[in-house]
């Protein structure tokens, strides 16, 4: 016989050469416990953000009354419609860095007397004033959102803002209100969310956190309820991992504020900035860095316990997404990115980050809604499309105000070079008719994910499902080619006897609706 050992050597050598890609999938494990759901996924975790600052509000938004563009008082309808259709819960105005050095008295009363100023921070262009508080309160009536209206402490004074708080609550005889009657609005507005600076550590001022905490308590405690109307304070908070800023206000200002905002901008790839134009190590490295969320959530957090244990005061990130290079022949100041596969998953992990932390989480703001970063919305004068991170606030609106359900996951790893994350991300959720909501994503470009569901305390009779992907990593929509990725019915997923079970595919957004 002749001797088989080099044939079975052969043979090992090649399954061992075998390209990782082509190697079997990894079983995923997932256990959701849908018999311990407590707390609830607040809507305004699925909150926007629009600043004065580059084609966000002008073009964007706002067209003026005169305008081609279908508007109503010259807000642009389809815009309107479109954000309806993510049931937008929250809208930031007018800042940002804007914010503190905004001064809405310029921005009342008659359009043509309204005077300009210089947006130093975004372009140094001049902005007319021509959207103002009662347009923004107007924006927020149509679209049926709560507003969330940024305050300046970095170059206002404490009576501005407290007038500001006047003019839009007060509903008796004050200077204010009348101001505001003669103006064309006799009612007061409600307002609950007003934020008490911006970015005061940086834009907003470069104050200490100590400096801040004390002008916080100053500026809030002029920051009034009228007319029953409750105001959540929200004071600026700490920039990424900047612990001390948390210590430092929740030692001074627990007992002033609501809410503590944190800003965490994800960046782009590692080598290439451009919002297209990436390979998968740039791929890998912006959603490595978003996965960071997870992190800074948690250790702010748990400073926040230590002075809130019952957690009454909500961790807001009224900032967050990718920032990437600008499109090419466009103002840089404007920041207008593209918006591509690759957002959508820095979206769908971000959200389940968010709705995994709703305890604390209680309210996000994507930055920013139209043409600015990471956009729901892009538009080329009449012309509009949405972005894959549209998309994905819209997979995940059965998620708002559900109960938020436990899950423990046991994941293959997505590896590149000597770095590796989680290859799947996953939050769960319970609606008031009793459906189980799942979103899943698959960060790897390369490998499906098989997953194995046990679903504790419920029983998965029917499940139907949508997916949200394209064929390259790359892929985005643009005004000749508005539909290139765009969310699909999804088809594997099946009920088993202890849940569900379910295939993603590479790089992919997956929502799940499971009926009992
Ligand atoms: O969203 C753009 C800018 O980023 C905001 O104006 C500022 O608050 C942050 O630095």
């Amino acid at each position: 016989m002749r001797p088989r050992a080099p044939f079975l050597f052969l043979f090992l050598l090649a399954i061992s050469h075998t390209p990782a890609a082509e190697a079997p999938p990894a079983q995923n494990r997932l256990v959701i416990h849908a018999d311990r759901g407590k707390a609830k996924i607040d809507r305004n975790i699925y909150g926007h953000f629009a600043e004065h600052l580059g084609r966000c509000i002008y073009e964007g938004i706002w067209v003026g009354e005169g305008s081609p563009i279908p508007n109503t008082r010259g807000i642009r309808n389809d815009i309107v419609a479109a954000l309806k259709g993510i049931k937008i819960p929250v809208l930031r105005w007018p800042g940002g860095c804007f914010a503190d050095e905004y001064h809405w008295k310029d921005g009342i009363g008659p359009k043509e007397a309204r005077p300009t100023m210089i947006n130093t921070h975004w372009g140094g262009v001049t902005e007319n004033n021509h959207f103002g508080t009662h347009e923004f309160l107007d924006l927020c009536a149509q679209l049926g959102c709560e507003p969330y209206i940024c305050g300046n402490v970095g170059s206002g004074a404490v009576l501005e803002m407290q007038q500001w708080v006047e003019y839009v609550t007060f509903d008796g005889v004050s200077p204010m209100a009348e101001l505001r009657k003669a103006n064309g609005r006799a009612e007061p507005w409600k307002l609950k969310y007003f934020g008490v600076g911006n970015e005061n550590w940086g834009c907003g001022g470069n104050m200490s956190a100590e400096f801040y905490a004390d002008q916080y308590l100053r500026y809030a405690t002029y920051v009034r309820n009228f007319a029953g109307n409750q105001i959540y304070k929200i004071a600026c908070g700490p920039n990424r991992d900047d612990y001390h800023w948390t210590e430092v206000l929740m030692g001074r200002c627990t007992k002033r504020m609501n809410g503590l905002a944190l800003h965490f901008y994800c960046g782009t790839g590692k080598i290439s900035r451009s919002a297209t134009q990436f390979d998968e190590g740039d791929w890998f490295h912006n959603l490595k860095t978003a996965l960071r969320m997870e992190e800074l959530v948690a250790k702010h957090s748990e400073i926040m316990d230590r002075f809130d244990p019952q957690r009454k005061i909500a961790l807001i990130v009224d900032e967050w997404g990718a920032w990437h290079a600008v499109e090419p022949d466009t103002n840089p100041r404007f920041l207008y990115q593209q918006n591509s596969l690759r957002d959508a998953l820095v979206a769908g992990l971000t959200l389940n980050i968010f709705n995994r932390h709703c305890d604390r989480v209680r309210m996000a703001n994507i930055a920013q809604t139209i043409n600015v970063l990471q956009a729901m919305i892009l538009t080329d004068k009449e012309r509009m499309l949405l972005t894959p991170t549209y998309h994905v606030f819209e997979m995940y609106v059965p998620h708002h105000d559900a109960t938020w359900l436990p899950d423990e996951l046991t994941c293959a790893d997505y590896a590149m070079g000597e770095e590796k994350i989680p290859a799947v991300n996953v939050s769960a959720s319970r609606d008031a008719a009793g459906k189980i909501h799942v979103t899943l994503c698959n960060l790897d470009p390369n490998r499906p994910a098989p997953i194995d569901c046990d679903l504790r305390g419920a029983k998965a009779s029917r499940i139907s499902g949508r997916i949200l992907t394209a064929p390259e990593i790359t892929s985005h929509n643009t005004f000749d080619q508005p539909a290139r990725v765009k969310p699909a019915p999804f088809e594997d997923a099946r009920p088993t006897d202890r849940g569900f079970s379910a295939t993603l595919p590479p790089k992919s957004v997956v929502a799940l609706e499971i009926a009992p």
